[in-house]
């Protein structure tokens, strides 16, 4: 069998306040696994998914990703190879179309703009949305809270933040 591209071990975490939220989990996941995860409200399964890329790191225990420590990267180098998806698009979505929105992380990578071009296709093709490149996302939301998940994901998503 191929090895975990996750690997969480022995996962203990508490947040600042002292609220304990993880309790020693053992989890492997491997390449092409779909996992859900599923608990009551507040047992800890976004303190857990937040762990996959460095959002929050283990108070004890460790967590590999392609066999790697996540103590031994920036967020900004997991945010590559790790995505999280929002339950909710308003906490994600802040660009003006669906073409810019995919484009933003790759630009953030300084990645040439003919890559940039190519890439938003090849995912949009892969989804199914191609045909909603130009569109414009509307999800309710203000100009101003967009900003601000703008300046969110520039901090976190960048390789060297
Ligand atoms: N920022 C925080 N500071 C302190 N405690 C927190 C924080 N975020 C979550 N918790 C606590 O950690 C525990 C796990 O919460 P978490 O959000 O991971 O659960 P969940 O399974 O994702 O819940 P839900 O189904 O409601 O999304 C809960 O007791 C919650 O109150
Ligand atoms: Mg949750």
């Amino acid at each position: 069998m191929s090895k975990p591209f996750i690997s969480v071990q022995n996962v203990h975490f508490a947040y600042p306040d002292g609220t304990k939220a993880l309790f020693g989990v053992d989890l492997d996941i491997y390449p092409g696994e779909i996992i859900a995860l599923v608990g009551q409200n507040g047992s800890g399964k976004t303190t857990l998914v937040k762990h996959f890329n460095g959002l929050l790191k283990p108070t004890e225990g460790d967590v590999l990703v392609d066999g790697v420590s996540v103590r031994k990267q920036a967020m900004g180098q997991l945010a590559r190879r790790v995505g999280y998806v929002y339950q909710n698009p308003s906490l994600q979505l802040f660009s003006q179309s669906v073409k810019k929105e995919v484009a933003f992380g790759l630009k953030l990578l300084n990645l040439p703009e003919k890559e940039i071009d190519e890439t938003v296709d090849e995912v949009l093709n892969i989804v199914g949305l191609y045909d909603k490149k130009g569109s414009i996302i509307n999800v309710g939301v203000t100009k101003e809270e967009n900003k601000k998940k703008r300046k969110i994901r520039e901090h976190t998503q960048k390789p060297n933040p």
